[in-house]
């Protein structure tokens, strides 16, 4: 369905600049190493590739947080990290950016969540994946991070217009966190995006679960749209929300809010897609940032499409600018 007025729509690009977001969750490091193939090695029926760089990108939480700021938000991160080199070039690149990088949590006894893709191909080829080594904290950050974090959160959500909440199962995002934060956070807006516990966080302003969180959470597949009707009712009566995104990937996403009907918002540009992660991450900040400036739910859920349709054209976990957003759904394809 065309949008009655999609100049609507791109004039809310200009005001999501400016508002204040306090993203408290999973850091992840996203650590890509490039190289070129060489030979093939004698010591094993292996191939040798040739180291040419590496690259880290923000992850997780950390890739909300870069998708607020390429909007123009203020971003305060709240989370944790080791004492490591990924903790440091994490936060390296977020202060190279003029974030206030002192809401992040330093602990010795954790480990920088990091996931590293090493990727071979020929300098002028697009490279492709072949390995990729996680590394995960053995357990929950110790008790004394997860204090500091609760900390850094009281202190800091009295600035923020909204909070939002991104879960990915490491345990920042806490049941004490979210009590804190929905103590506090008043008639703010509060949005939630949580791998595994997305039915505990009651009351938030929206959830953003993708088709397979929602199945799990609710234990039924979701096979047809009567289905997915039957889920979003279910779900949405659970955490108590006025809204309910069930992103659905390339069919785009649907939206549920008050008594009214599934309102459907198909995908766009979804001809070139070159990597979908991190679109869920797109998704819940264009979201958040539109409901934090006033927009009707709808609105804030058709610009955080567009804006998810863009980034899956981008490799790895990727953001968009005002300036693309604006073009994407001047367009008329949002
Ligand atoms: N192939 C695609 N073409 C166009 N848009 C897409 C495609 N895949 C995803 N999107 C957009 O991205 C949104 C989020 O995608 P998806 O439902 O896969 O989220 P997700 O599984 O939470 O992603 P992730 O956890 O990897 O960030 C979709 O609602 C849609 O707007
Ligand atoms: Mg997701």
């Amino acid at each position: 369905m065309p949008h009655p007025n999609p100049n609507g729509l791109a004039s809310l690009v200009p005001r999501l600049a400016g508002r204040r977001v306090l993203v408290v969750g999973d850091l992840v490091a996203d650590r890509y190493v490039l190289t070129e193939p060489a030979r093939l090695s004698r010591e094993a029926p292996v191939m040798v590739a040739r180291y040419q760089t590496e690259e880290l990108i923000p992850g997780g939480a950390a890739n909300t947080a870069a998708n607020l700021l390429a909007l123009g938000a203020e971003v305060t991160p709240v989370g944790i990290v080791g004492a490591d080199r990924n903790g440091d070039d994490l936060m390296a690149r977020f202060s190279a950016r003029g974030v206030d990088v002192t809401g992040i949590v330093r602990d010795e006894d954790f480990v920088t969540i990091t996931k590293t893709r090493v990727m071979v191909g020929d300098p002028n080829r697009m490279k492709q994946q072949v390995l990729r080594i996680d590394r995960d904290p053995d357990g929950p950050p110790p008790e004394s991070a997860c204090e500091a974090l609760l900390d850094r959160v009281r202190e800091r959500l009295p600035d923020a217009d909204a909070v939002l909440l991104s879960d990915y199962g490491y345990d920042a995002v806490s049941t004490q966190v979210f009590e804190v934060v929905q103590g506090a956070v008043g008639d703010r807006v509060l949005t939630v995006d949580s791998r595994y516990r997305i039915s505990s966080f009651r009351g938030v302003t929206l959830a953003t679960p993708n088709e397979s969180e929602v199945e799990e959470a609710l234990g039924f597949r979701l096979r047809t749209m009567e289905d997915l009707d039957r889920a979003g009712a279910m779900l949405r009566d659970r955490i108590d929300a006025p809204a309910l995104l069930i992103t659905r990937g390339k069919r785009g996403m649907a939206l549920f809010t008050g008594d009214a009907p599934r309102f459907d918002i198909p995908a766009t540009g979804s001809d070139e897609v070159t990597d979908v992660s991190g679109a869920g991450d797109t998704v819940i900040s264009v979201a958040t940032l539109a409901l934090a400036s006033g927009a009707d739910v709808r609105d804030a859920a058709r610009l955080a499409n567009a804006a998810a349709g863009l980034v899956v054209m981008k490799l790895g976990a990727a953001t968009c600018s005002s300036d693309e957003l604006i073009t994407a759904v001047a367009e008329g394809s949002a």
